[in-house]
């Protein structure tokens, strides 16, 4: 019998689909809240991937609304956030889980997609955090988590200069966000992935080229643990950043990653 650490909070979950079929770290991330107890507010661009998340919470007996809203959109966002005030009365979490990566290094990646990168890794978060913080400042409490990697801190062994830059880019927009509005009872936190088995990650295969069952494979023995993440761990350490649980916790990042942080990725 769950505990319903969110018994009652209103969470704004960001990216709450999944770009392809199986779980994404948003949609897991929603589908635990709502077993939390929370009213889960899902976004995302592809509306018929938030309804999947929606049917999946409302068959356990949870409560979820999604709404389709462009994450880089100001004045979609700027709405959504306004319908959810109306309709819900406030927001006590929101999940800036919304993310992409692109390969290359500074010379291969087109200007665009660097562009792009950082549009969809920094400036999601921006928009939601720039609508959503003053309501949580008239409540006077509220948790943010922010969903990086861990190319925000280290190489992994990819070419992609951007997503790395993006995502440390991330980081240190939370960590900085954090420290302004700690008086104010309002925490930021960042979960910081490692390699994580989401739907996505075949379809991104499949979009760059890429042998799936080989990359599943280098991606599994890169890890200390022998494998990849699911989207369940990264949903869990969202849950405890966003829990009151977390209370005296601000400006600090989580990696969920078995280990990989910590090795060299050379073996001898
Ligand atoms: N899968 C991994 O190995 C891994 C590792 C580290 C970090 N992450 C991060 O986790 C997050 C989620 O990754 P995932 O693998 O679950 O991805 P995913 O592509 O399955 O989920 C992202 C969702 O965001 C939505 N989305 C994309 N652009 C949008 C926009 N502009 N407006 C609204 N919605 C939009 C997509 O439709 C999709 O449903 C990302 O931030 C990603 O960078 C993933």
């Amino acid at each position: 019998m769950s505990a319903k650490r969110l018994e009652g909070k209103i969470a704004i979950v960001t990216g709450c689909g999944s770009s392809a079929p199986g779980w994404g770290n948003g949609k897991a991330t929603a589908v635990v809240f709502a077993r939390e107890g929370a009213t889960v507010i899902g976004t995302d661009a592809n509306l018929e991937a938030a309804e999947e998340t929606r049917k999946i919470i409302e068959s356990e007996g949870g409560r979820a609304f999604m709404y389709a809203c462009d994450a880089l959109d100001s004045s979609q966002v700027r709405a959504f956030v306004e319908k959810v005030v109306q309709q819900f009365g406030r927001i006590d979490i929101l999940v800036n889980n919304i993310g992409a990566s692109a390969p290359g290094g500074p010379v291969e990646i087109s200007e665009e997609m660097w562009d792009a990168q950082f549009n969809i890794n920094v400036k999601s978060a921006y928009l939601a955090c720039k609508f959503v913080l003053p309501v949580m400042e008239r409540q006077g409490k509220g948790a943010v988590v922010n969903t990086g990697s861990i190319s925000a801190h280290r190489y992994t062994g990819k070419h992609q200069v951007a997503y790395s830059a993006s995502k440390a880019g991330l980081v240190q927009f939370t960590r900085a966000t954090a420290v302004m509005y700690a008086p104010k009872g309002i925490r930021l936190n960042t979960v910081i992935p490692g390699l994580i088995n989401t739907g996505a990650l075949k379809a991104h295969a499949d979009r760059y080229g890429v042998d799936y069952d080989a990359m599943s494979e280098g991606r599994n023995k890169a890890v200390p643990m022998l494998h990849m993440g699911d989207a369940w761990d990264v949903a869990y350490a969202s849950l405890y950043l966003a829990s009151d649980e977390a209370k005296y916790i601000t400006g600090m990042e989580i990696p969920v990653d078995g280990g990989i942080r910590l090795t060299t990725g050379m073996s001898y």
